[in-house]
C-alpha cells in the first residue's frame, strides 16, 4: 500500500499530543522523598529530581560555555542541598565569582578551626574559601593543601553517615590532574557520604578516568568540539542530544544520570529552577540609565582587574547607581586590561558610542571610535 506522505504530514498537525498539567510546587516537594527538584524535563513537563538514593554515587559534573547557566545551577544546588538535605557544603572559589552570594547567605569563612568548631557543635553549614586574591601558582598550592585537609575530614566521618558533605569547586580543571587528591575524594566519597561537585567550561583536559566517576552530569550549552567528543564517548550520548547541546538556551541543560542498577537516563531540563538573588544596579551613561544585574558587573570587575578590586566591589554593594565613566575610571586605576574591559562592556549589551565616550573621558579626553 502506498503511503500518502503529504496527507500524513497534514494529519500529524491535527494530532494533539497530550501534555500533562505541570504539577504544583508543593505537590512536587511532597513527592520528592530524598530528591531535589531542579526543574521540569522536556518529556511531558515531568518534574526532574536529583535523587541520590538511586544514583551510583553523589558526584556531580556541570559543564557548559560561558554564560550558559552553570553558576546559577551550582548556587541553587548548594541552597537546596543545604536546605532540603541538611548537608554541609564547602565551596572553593578561584575567581571570587561567588563572593557576594557567599556574603548574602552568610557563609562561614573556611578554616580548619571554623570547620572543626562547627562539626563539634553538629551544625550543618556552608563554608566558603575565596582564592581570588592569590596569584595563579599560590591558588593551586592553597587549593591542593585544602583538598588534602578535606580528605582527612572525609576519612574521619562515620561510614554511611546520613548527612551528606558536598565539596564544590567551580572552574575545576585547575586542580584536576590525575595526581590531585580530588581523585581520593571522588573514589572514597560514596562510602563516607561525601559528594564532589565540579563545574567547568570545558572538559577536554579532564582525565577520562576521573570523568567516568561522576554519576550526574549536567551539560549546558557548549560548542566546544573536544568537549562534545569526550561527552559522546564517555557517556554514549545519542547524536541528536549532541546537536541539542550546541543550541540550548541559557539555564536549559541535558542531564545524564548513572543509576545504581548501572542503567543510564538522559533528560532535557527546560530551565533550572531557582532563585536569582543577583541584585540590580543602575548604570548611568549621560542622560540614560539602564538596569543591569550586579553580579554581571562584579564578574567583569573580577575578570579585568589586575589589582585587588575589593574596594570597588564594596562601593558597588553599597550603591544602587554607578556612572559608566566612574566605573571605567576605577577599573583603569586597578590596571584593568583595556581590551578585556572593552569586550566585557560590549558583552553587557551597552551602546557602543556610550562606551567610546566614557573611555574617552577616562583616558583624558582622547576619543576612540569603536
Ligand atoms: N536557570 C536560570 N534561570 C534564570 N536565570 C539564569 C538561569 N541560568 C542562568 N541564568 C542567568 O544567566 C546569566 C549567566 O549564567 P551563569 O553566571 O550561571 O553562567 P556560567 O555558565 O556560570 O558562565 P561562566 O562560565 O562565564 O561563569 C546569569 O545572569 C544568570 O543569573
Ligand atoms: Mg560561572
Amino acid at each position: 500500500m502506498k503511503t500518502n506522505l503529504i496527507g500524513s504530514v497534514g494529519l500529524s498537525k491535527l494530532l494533539i499530543i497530550p501534555k500533562e498539567p505541570e504539577e504544583k510546587f508543593d505537590q512536587i516537594l511532597k513527592n520528592s522523598k530524598n530528591g531535589i527538584y531542579l526543574g521540569s524535563s522536556s518529556i511531558m513537563s515531568k518534574p526532574f529530581f536529583l535523587d541520590f538514593e538511586n544514583l551510583i554515587n553523589p558526584h556531580i559534573f556541570v559543564v557548559g560555555m560561558t554564560g550558559s547557566g552553570k553558576t546559577f545551577m551550582v548556587k541553587n544546588l548548594m541552597l537546596k542541598l543545604f536546605g532540603c538535605l541538611n548537608s554541609t557544603i564547602f565551596l572553593l572559589d578561584f575567581t571570587g565569582e561567588y563572593s557576594s552570594f557567599a556574603n548574602f547567605i552568610n557563609a562561614k569563612n573556611f578554616s580548619k578551626v571554623s570547620f572543626k568548631n562547627s562539626s563539634e557543635k553538629n551544625e550543618n553549614s556552608i563554608f566558603y574559601l575565596n582564592l581570588e586574591k592569590l596569584d595563579e601558582k599560590q591558588k593551586i598550592i592553597t587549593a591542593t593543601q585544602n583538598i588534602s585537609f578535606l580528605v582527612e575530614i572525609m576519612r574521619s566521618r562515620k561510614i554511611g553517615s546520613k548527612n551528606k558533605f558536598f565539596i564544590i569547586i567551580d572552574e575545576a580543571w585547575k586542580v584536576l590532574d590525575e595526581h590531585s587528591e580530588i581523585n581520593t575524594l571522588i573514589r572514597e566519597g560514596r562510602k563516607y557520604s561525601v559528594g564532589v561537585i565540579l563545574s567547568s567550561q570545558i572538559i577536554e583536559d579532564v582525565d577520562q578516568k576521573i570523568l567516568s566517576n561522576f554519576a550526574s552530569l549536567f551539560v549546558f550549552r557548549t560548542q566546544n568540539m573536544k568537549t562534545l567528543e569526550k561527552l559522546k564517548i564517555n557517556y554514549q550520548i545519542p547524536l541528536d542530544y549532541v546537536e541539542k547541546i550546541q543550541n540550548l538556551n541559557v539555564g536549559n541543560c541535558i542531564a545524564i544520570m548513572v543509576y545504581n542498577s548501572d542503567k543510564r537516563g538522559i533528560f532535557e531540563i527546560n530551565k533550572i529552577i531557582g532563585v536569582n538573588i543577583a541584585k540590580k544596579i543602575n548604570l548611568s551613561m549621560g542622560n540614560n540609565m539602564i538596569e543591569i544585574k550586579k553580579d554581571k558587573i562584579e564578574k567583569l570587575i573580577h575578570k579585568v582587574s589586575k589589582d585587588d578590586p575589593s574596594n570597588l566591589i564594596l562601593k558597588l554593594e553599597m550603591n544602587n547607581t554607578i556612572d559608566l565613566n566612574v566605573l571605567i575610571l576605577e577599573l583603569l586605576k586597578l590596571n584593568a586590561d583595556r581590551l578585556e574591559l572593552l569586550s566585557g562592556l560590549l558583552g553587557l549589551g551597552l551602546d557602543h558610542n556610550k562606551i567610546a565616550d566614557s573611555f574617552a573621558i577616562a583616558l583624558n579626553g582622547v576619543t576612540y571610535v569603536i
